[in-house]
């Protein structure tokens, strides 16, 4: 498939490396334009653009930018790509940490639904409940024991089935996560977010989310990881996040 890219950063740069080993033809962008991507382009074997060149014919474009990013890009750059073309959102909010408030965040809109209308087209959320690190190493072949899971949400099946199997070849396996509106279940400090699970525990932790809750809980993880010191390990960091949902941090923890 032709995937373009926009941004190349910490989960943009693993994917592009992932999605070209997987045989896809990939395009990258960043916020710096051809010449500002082209090194980075060079150096895994994409295609260098703009952001109107990452979504110029794609089957798929992938969104890899901070959430509030996505108010910049060109308020016409999906007019002209195809109904039918995938978009990926991977994005999370934190607000106060790294990103401005954003009122209808804040109210309860699960943030892929406000990146949907932001760019006034459906997108499929995923690879947001997977650290960097676990993305670019932690990948394991199909049907390897324990490999890790992705979940993925959507309104539309097309879509989803496109993304999901995307989710396998980058080492991952795909959880259906239920339509875009259900994508709360999902986004940072629920049980499902960034704790290094397989499908089954991954199934369980989007089950035992709870409305509301994790907004409270996100606001707390700063002080909870500043106990974790300046150069917290991967371990540190996934245990962390299992600990502060022990519905499913109490099944794996043996
Ligand atoms: N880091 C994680 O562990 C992780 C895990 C899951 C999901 N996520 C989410 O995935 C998204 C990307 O995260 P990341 O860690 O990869 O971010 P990152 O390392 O900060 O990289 C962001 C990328 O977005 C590009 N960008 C910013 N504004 C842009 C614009 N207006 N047009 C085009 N490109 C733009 C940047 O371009 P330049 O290179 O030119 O600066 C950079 O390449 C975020 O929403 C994040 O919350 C992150």
């Amino acid at each position: 498939m032709k995937i373009g890219i926009i941004g190349t950063g910490n989960i943009g740069a693993s994917l592009a490396r992932k999605l070209l080993a997987a045989g896809h033809e990939v395009s990258v962008a960043n916020s710096r334009g051809v010449d500002g991507v082209r090194q980075f382009a060079d150096e895994i074997g994409a295609q260098a653009v703009d952001v109107r060149g990452a979504v110029k014919g794609a089957d798929v474009i992938v969104l890899s930018i901070p959430l509030p990013a996505v108010q910049s890009l060109p308020a016409d750059l999906f007019d002209a790509v195809a109904t039918d073309a995938v978009v990926v959102d991977t994005g999370n909010y934190y607000p106060d940490l790294r990103d401005p408030h954003i009122p209808e965040i804040d109210e309860g809109s699960p943030e892929s639904l406000w990146v949907a209308r932001q760019i006034g087209r459906p997108v499929v959320k995923a690879f947001n409940n997977v650290l960097a690190h676990t993305l670019a190493e932690l990948g394991q072949s199909e049907g390897a024991p324990g490999r890790l899971a992705v979940a993925v949400a959507g309104d539309d099946l097309r879509s989803k089935v496109i993304v999901m199997e995307l989710v396998n070849q980058t080492g991952f396996d795909p959880v259906d996560a239920g339509t875009l509106a259900e994508s709360w279940r999902q986004q940072p400090s629920t049980p499902a977010y960034c704790c290094d699970y397989d499908a089954q525990a991954m199934r369980k932790a989007l089950a035992a989310a709870a409305p509301g809750v994790a907004a409270t809980i996100r606001d707390q993880m700063p002080a909870l990881f500043a106990r974790l010191g300046p150069t917290p390990t991967h371990a540190d960091i996934v245990a962390a996040n299992r600990a502060v949902n022990v519905v499913v941090a109490g099944e794996q923890a043996s």
